[in-house]
């Protein structure tokens, strides 16, 4: 019997990891234990995800908290290694690219465990994102890569990595989409927030480049045309610069509200006129969607969102000119390969061949 790590910590992570272990909890291969960081705590960003997602409590909570990244990581780092000191896991599963993905790569790989990277491969190549830096060494150290899609299969060979450790088994985040879309389609949100279907944008933002300077957030707001309501489900990081610098009064087009549940904020954005953001899950499921997204960032690490999706990367001062252009022409959802829900099964293969190796 093999025994299975999943973890996670901030809130993307957790519509990652649902898909593998709903896959794995059943198999009688395997043991599957989820460990949580602790790096997202606040219930809105944590819990409500656990239960819409069917998520057992955490098998294990490490309790991190909010810090610096060298706080963050060195705390999880510490924590986490004393745990697989005690259970001994065969397979540690990280995903993306926030803090603890890295901490518990680097922790379980000096104890010699095999560590396995979701959604491997992606590269923005710029390392003033904290996310770069975390991807690049994951992705350097980690001995099973699973990509989401091709150019990731490509940027990993062209570093080096052995193609025989890299399998593209596509987007799992779209699983959970895929497996929730009954509850979605049955969720009030659009009445609830008092938004008519196609006549509203949804905005999202947390990047420190884009948040931390409250000037600039303010140049942001005020690029996005004033014709439209504009639905802003704000981050807690975003809600303390705006709470100490905004009188939000002043830009009444603009609904401030808490972040949502996981299916109110797929429902949001599936009927939706078009997004803002500066998320990457969002730009993903914007083009899976058929949502035209308009990304507040120089690069992105999700190419393939531009090349075969609905996303289109903007400044402050080209968005009102793109968004113009864009939502007066026809947008169809993306067929990207293998963003069809299967994600988790095809991992579930990959890892069982590997234990019988
Ligand atoms: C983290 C990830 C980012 C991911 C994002 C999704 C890293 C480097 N960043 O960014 O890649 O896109 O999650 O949301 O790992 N806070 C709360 N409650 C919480 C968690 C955070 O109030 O439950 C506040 C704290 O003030 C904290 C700040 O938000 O300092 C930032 O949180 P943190 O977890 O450090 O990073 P995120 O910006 O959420």
């Amino acid at each position: 019997m093999k025994k299975i790590h999943l973890i996670c910590a901030a809130r993307p992570n957790f519509v990652k990891l649902a898909p593998l272990f709903h896959a794995l909890k059943n198999e009688t291969w395997c043991q599957t234990y989820i460990i949580h960081t602790g790096q997202h705590y606040d219930a809105a960003l944590s819990d409500i995800f656990f239960k819409e997602l069917k998520l057992p409590i955490p098998h294990f909570n490490l309790n991190i908290g909010s810090g610096t990244h060298a706080e963050q990581t060195g705390k999880t780092m510490m924590a986490y290694e004393v745990l697989l000191i005690q259970e001994k896991p065969d397979f540690v599963i990280v995903f993306g690219d926030v803090n603890a993905t890295l901490a518990c790569t680097i922790a379980a790989k000096k104890l010699g465990i095999t560590v396995v990277h979701v959604e491997s491969g992606l590269r923005s190549y710029d390392r003033s994102m904290p996310e770069e830096i975390n991807r690049m060494v994951v992705d350097r150290l980690s001995d099973i890569l699973l990509t989401p899609s091709n150019d990731a299969n490509e940027n990993l060979l062209k570093e080096g990595v052995d193609n025989s450790k890299i399998h593209l088994v596509g987007n799992i985040m779209i699983d959970s989409l895929v497996s929730l879309r009954d509850l979605i389609e049955r969720k009030n949100t659009l009445n609830d927030l008092q938004v008519t279907p196609h006549n509203y944008c949804v905005l999202t933002l947390h990047r420190p480049s884009n948040v931390d300077n409250h000037n600039y957030l303010e140049e942001i707001l005020c690029s996005i045309p004033s014709n439209i309501d504009i639905v802003f489900p704000v981050h807690p990081r975003t809600m303390e610069v705006l709470i100490n610098n905004f009188n939000l009064k002043n830009y009444p087009k603009i609904k401030f509200i808490k972040p949502l549940p996981y299916s109110d904020f797929i429902k949001l954005i599936s009927h939706s006129s078009f997004i803002v953001t500066d998320s990457g899950g969002v730009q993903e499921e914007s083009s899976y969607l058929g949502v035209p997204c308009f990304t507040l960032r120089n690069n992105t690490e999700r190419p393939v969102t531009i090349t075969h999706g609905t996303n289109h990367l903007v400044n402050t001062e080209n968005l009102s000119e793109s968004i113009r252009k864009v939502v007066n022409s026809e947008v169809v959802p993306a067929l990207i390969p293998m963003w069809d829900g299967k994600t988790a099964h095809r991992i579930k293969k990959i890892l069982k061949e590997y234990t019988n190796k």
